[in-house]
């Protein structure tokens, strides 16, 4: 299968990392043979059809802070530019999340479709602005868009969801969707102030570049627009989200909710509205986790409530995320 992959990052280079140790596997256990014929990152990018050298390309990132240098031919095509002259099967879009035009990966992704290639983005800006239209835009030119990764990392949220609980009807879903928060959420709850707590969170790498993304509860409502689209079927993007992050919680409301028994959590919600705010929670409830950790809580007609919990970032888990989709479109392929 051909891949081009557009961004280079922790992600990215996991993903290589992954098809380079488990080539005889994914050959002999799923007929999947991964030929990456082009990378580009936000230096530069690099191409050979008859299929890039996982190692080396890893090699190149890690000692030029580029893959332009991979080879001799300095290449420095932009992604769409890759997207319109290399021939692929499959564009796996890994560029940073952006929530105001959703660009570069809207253009990646668009192009991408419109070539006839299938997708797979663990980038959540193009499906938190654009889900309807991207979805319709995938039907229209008869392939597959493929966004695992993007709610829970490597935990399958959503294939648990559509998948596991077939001919459900999920009736509505809390979750905490955010990591970072979440981390210094629990710190506070320990009595640290949330500077420190922020701090010590940036310190571990956490927070994302721009801070108010995971703060102001924006990478937790891109994950609920996904879910509402994908799970409940409701048309809505980033806007429709009634929001609050957790810059105003203070060590004096979680102090009064562990009197009540509960930790304050941020929480994205589906319940008359779509909902993304600080919510007490009882700490003997499931989704009550803690440190980095994601939980949702899907409530379905017949089985009732169930709680997956995993981690909800990380580069190796979010690149699980990215081969369970490719071997996915595999099979999709093999089927027809
Ligand atoms: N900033 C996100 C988090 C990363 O903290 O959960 C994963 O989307």
């Amino acid at each position: 299968m051909r891949i081009i992959l557009c961004g280079f990052g922790v992600v990215g280079q996991s993903l290589v990392k992954l098809f380079e140790s488990r080539s005889d596997e994914l050959y002999s256990k799923y007929g999947l043979k991964p030929r990456v014929v082009g990378v580009f990152d936000s230096k530069g990018s690099t191409i050979d059809p008859s299929g890039l050298n996982f190692k080396k390309l890893v090699d190149t990132k890690k000692k030029f802070g580029t893959v332009k240098n991979y080879a001799s031919i300095k290449n420095s095509m932009s992604g769409v530019e890759m997207l319109k002259n290399v021939e692929a099967d499959v564009l796996i879009e890994t560029t940073a999340s952006n929530y105001k035009d959703a660009e570069p990966g809207m253009t990646h992704i668009t192009t991408a479709m419109k070539r006839g290639m299938h997708v797979i983005s663990v980038n959540k800006g193009p499906l938190a602005l654009a889900f309807p239209s991207l979805l319709e835009l995938a039907t229209y030119n008869q392939v597959m868009l493929k966004f695992s990764g993007t709610v829970g990392g490597g935990t399958p949220i959503l294939d648990y969801a559509k998948n596991s609980l077939s001919g459900e009807r999920i009736t509505s879903f809390a979750g905490i969707l955010n990591g970072t928060t979440n981390y210094i959420l629990t710190n506070m709850g320990t009595g640290i102030s949330y500077e420190d707590a922020l701090k010590d969170a940036k310190d571990k790498g956490y927070v994302e570049a721009d801070e108010s993304l995971d703060l102001d509860g924006l990478d937790a409502a891109a994950k609920l627009v996904i879910l509402a689209n994908w799970i409940l079927g409701i048309k809505v993007t980033l806007p429709d989200i009634n929001c609050t992050g957790i810059r105003k919680v203070t060590l004096d409301d979680i102090k009064k909710a562990e009197k009540n028994n509960c930790s304050i959590k941020l929480i994205a919600s589906s319940d008359k509205e779509l909902v993304v705010g600080p919510k007490e929670i009882p700490n003997d409830d499931p989704l009550c986790v803690n440190g980095t950790l994601n939980a949702i809580a899907f409530t379905s007609e017949h089985s009732g409530t169930q709680t997956i919990i995993g981690k909800g970032a990380g580069g190796t888990e979010t690149a699980s995320s990215i081969l369970r989709d490719l071997l996915d479109i595999r099979q999709e392929i093999a089927r027809d």
